[in-house]
């Protein structure tokens, strides 16, 4: 099955027609894992080998602006030119390629992000999701959530979550052509819960999300054990979310982050995000959850953390992380 079947099923017989100089534009936020989506069945489609549960971020994300071309594709991103044989443009534009008929039609397309690019904070996830949200704007498509989730999804799989806000749960599903495999939100919030960013490196990663899944799928020995902790680790997480339990939660999304990782320095060559402030800063919050300060981690491939703690403790959370930045979840 090939991305353009995927596409064929869902688009059947619409049209890609938009009225001239008419701009289709949506923000999608990015999200959070806080059960991950480690290891795909399907590659070319992206179709995950359990179900992943995240978290969206509120106003941090990307809001795509699109609208047709007369010639070729233009690329900005965050209002700049972005050379089109760039691997970023290259990516955008095999995903574009997918909702046109190739030299009929041309888009032109500005990304503005507010978050930092490949630095492990799921900008492909927003990414993909706000362009999908801006191209069914600009075509009128009307398409059902679950649609633009399966469509999102093709361009990154995380990308599948970011089409919500709030809490959000992707559905693995079992059918080959993946049209079970969604995201959908979950009612649930929890406006008291917070997340923040503790931010060491900003810079493109060594090896991306995609190539390590790959090769941890491909030869970590440990991987095997990966599913059966996802299945344990979704129900507590359900649990916690709609109990409000705030130590379920974060020992489970911080030993979901562990394990994931166990499997990648268990891969070879191994593959390692930490770097020694990630460690440090991880220590640092094992040490203070003994003082009695509730506060927990999740991580993603980087070397980044995400602080997970509640509303009332934010004064004593900045008193030790000070340049840490926090997100509003539920109230944007
Ligand atoms: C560690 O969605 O970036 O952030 O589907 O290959 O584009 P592709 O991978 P991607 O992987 C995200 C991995 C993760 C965990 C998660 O977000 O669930």
């Amino acid at each position: 099955m090939k991305k353009s079947d995927v596409v064929k099923l869902i688009l059947k017989e619409k049209h890609y027609q938009a009225p001239l100089n008419s701009v289709g534009k949506s923000f999608a936020p990015t999200n959070i894992a806080l059960c991950k989506y480690w290891g795909k069945r399907n590659q070319e489609i992206n179709l995950p080998v359990t179900s992943s549960l995240s978290i969206s971020l509120g106003d941090k994300g990307a809001t795509a602006e699109i609208k047709l071309n007369s010639f070729q594709d233009e690329i900005k991103l965050n209002g700049s030119d972005v050379a089109l044989d760039s691997s970023f443009s290259q990516r955008l534009i095999n995903y574009l390629n997918l909702f046109r008929q190739p030299d009929q039609i041309f888009f032109s397309i500005n990304i503005v992000s507010n978050i930092p690019i490949a630095a492990g904070l799921a900008s492909s996830a927003c990414g993909f999701a706000s362009i999908i949200l801006a191209l069914n704007a600009l075509f009128g498509w009307q398409l059902l959530d679950s649609e633009l989730s399966i469509l999102a999804r093709l361009g990154s799989g995380s990308a599948s979550r970011s089409i919500w806000q709030g809490f959000v749960e992707w559905h693995a599903g079992s059918l080959e052509d993946g049209m079970d495999s969604y995201a959908q939100s979950l009612s649930a919030k929890w406006p008291e819960l917070c997340i923040g960013l503790l931010i060491f490196n900003n810079s493109e990663k060594s090896i991306s999300s995609r190539e390590a899944m790959q090769r941890t799928v491909a030869t970590s020995p440990l991987y095997s054990a990966w599913p059966d902790k996802v299945a344990a680790d979704m129900i507590k997480l359900k649990d916690a979310i709609s109990t409000h339990d705030f130590k379920l939660l974060g020992e489970t999304a911080e030993s979901n982050a562990m394990t994931m990782h166990a499997t990648m320095l268990s891969a070879w060559p191994a593959v390692c995000y930490y770097m020694p402030e990630t460690i440090m800063a991880m220590q640092k919050i094992w040490k203070l959850r003994t003082q009695d300060l509730e506060i927990y981690f999740t991580q993603d491939a980087g070397p980044n953390l995400k602080l997970l703690f509640l509303k009332k403790d934010i004064t004593s959370v900045l008193n030790e992380f000070n340049k840490l930045e926090i997100i509003r979840l539920f109230d944007v």
